[in-house]
């Protein structure tokens, strides 16, 4: 009877137990050892000291439980409560806005682009995402894309009829057609067989992807076009999130906020150190374009902006402008 009271008392007081042990399952696709997953350890470590390991946060990496689109069902599913898909990858949820991402050289800096995400707009996006019964918690950096393929690209007629891995984003169709290219969707953990075998020629990514992949053993050229963003947004199952204990829900968000800084903070320089790493690996040539070389990339790609205006919305577009002009 005692024993009953107690327990009774500790539940309505709220104190943890083995019985009310709460399990984040956070699912993404790439290495440990990139900006992403060590944002996602970093979320781990703070989310479970910070409640006294009341909360316990599974991070599964590497797409080992779910690809690309799977994931995604996934969290709407309730399968998993947590990832951190590329802002390219939300447009399978039909929120197409979050492509305008992917729209070539739209941003030149990570400070450009974090007046976006830390701006209006960016708390416009997230909210976009509720009708879909995800919350939206915070945008995660990677960095700028550079193309790969077996053949060097200096040129827009050296993409002519490659064949490029894409993630599923049709503004990054557009822009590898833009190019003479031809796009083939492909999921992230099929990227590296896919060039291995020959089924695709070429692809883009930062070098953290490209390295932690080992797409730098198979393809033998990279040019450092810098041409467009790849980044994530950090998004719950919406019910999961609203049904945790207040006083859960607001350590979780300080959680986010400080793992979300470290992401953003160390984002360049995993790039930078993988980029240094390619080279170093003498397995891939880096090519640093030549101002000419980049801007007739720019003529090329630029264009994409217009053709895409109406399928991510003009008023997106008008709004990313001002806010990063
Ligand atoms: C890709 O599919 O190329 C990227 O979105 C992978 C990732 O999550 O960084």
């Amino acid at each position: 009877m005692a024993a009953l009271a107690l327990l009774t008392a500790l539940a309505l007081a709220g104190c943890s137990g083995a019985h009310d042990e709460i399990v984040i399952k956070f699912s993404h696709v790439v290495t440990p050892d990139t900006p992403k997953g060590m944002a996602a350890e970093r979320f781990r470590q703070l989310a479970e000291a910070r409640t006294g390991g009341r909360v316990k946060v599974r991070v599964y990496p590497n797409s080992q439980l779910y690809k690309d689109k799977e994931e995604l069902e996934a969290l709407q599913l309730g399968a998993v409560q947590m990832l951190a898909p590329s802002l390219a990858k939300i447009g399978a949820l039909g929120v197409r806005e979050f492509e305008a991402f992917d729209l070539p050289y739209l941003f030149d800096s990570y400070a450009s682009l974090h007046k976006v995400t830390d701006g209006p707009l960016g708390r416009r996006l997230l909210a976009r995402l509720e009708s879909r019964g995800i919350r939206g918690l915070a945008f995660w950096d990677n960095g700028f894309k550079d193309f790969s393929a077996n053949r060097p690209l200096r040129t827009p007629a050296d993409f002519k009829g490659l064949k490029m891995r894409i993630q599923g984003s049709t503004v990054l169709e557009e822009q590898m057609r833009a190019l003479g290219a031809q796009p083939q969707v492909i999921a992230f953990s099929e990227a590296y067989p896919a060039l291995a075998a020959g089924v695709v020629d070429g692809t883009e990514n930062p070098p953290s992807n490209l390295y932690t992949q080992n797409m730098h053993r198979v393809q033998r050229h990279l040019t450092r076009s810098q041409h467009g963003y790849l980044g994530y947004v950090v998004i719950v199952n919406k019910k999961f999130w609203d049904d945790l204990p207040r006083d859960v829900r607001t350590i979780l968000e300080g959680a986010m906020r400080d793992a979300t800084a470290y992401a953003n903070r160390i984002a360049k320089d995993e790039n930078d150190k993988d980029l240094a790493l390619i080279r170093a690996s003498g397995l891939t040539v880096v090519h640093e374009p030549t101002p000419a070389e980049r801007a007739a990339l720019r003529r090329a790609l630029l264009p994409v902006h217009a053709t895409m205006a109406d399928y991510i919305g003009r008023d997106v577009l008008d709004a990313l402008y001002r806010e990063t002009g």
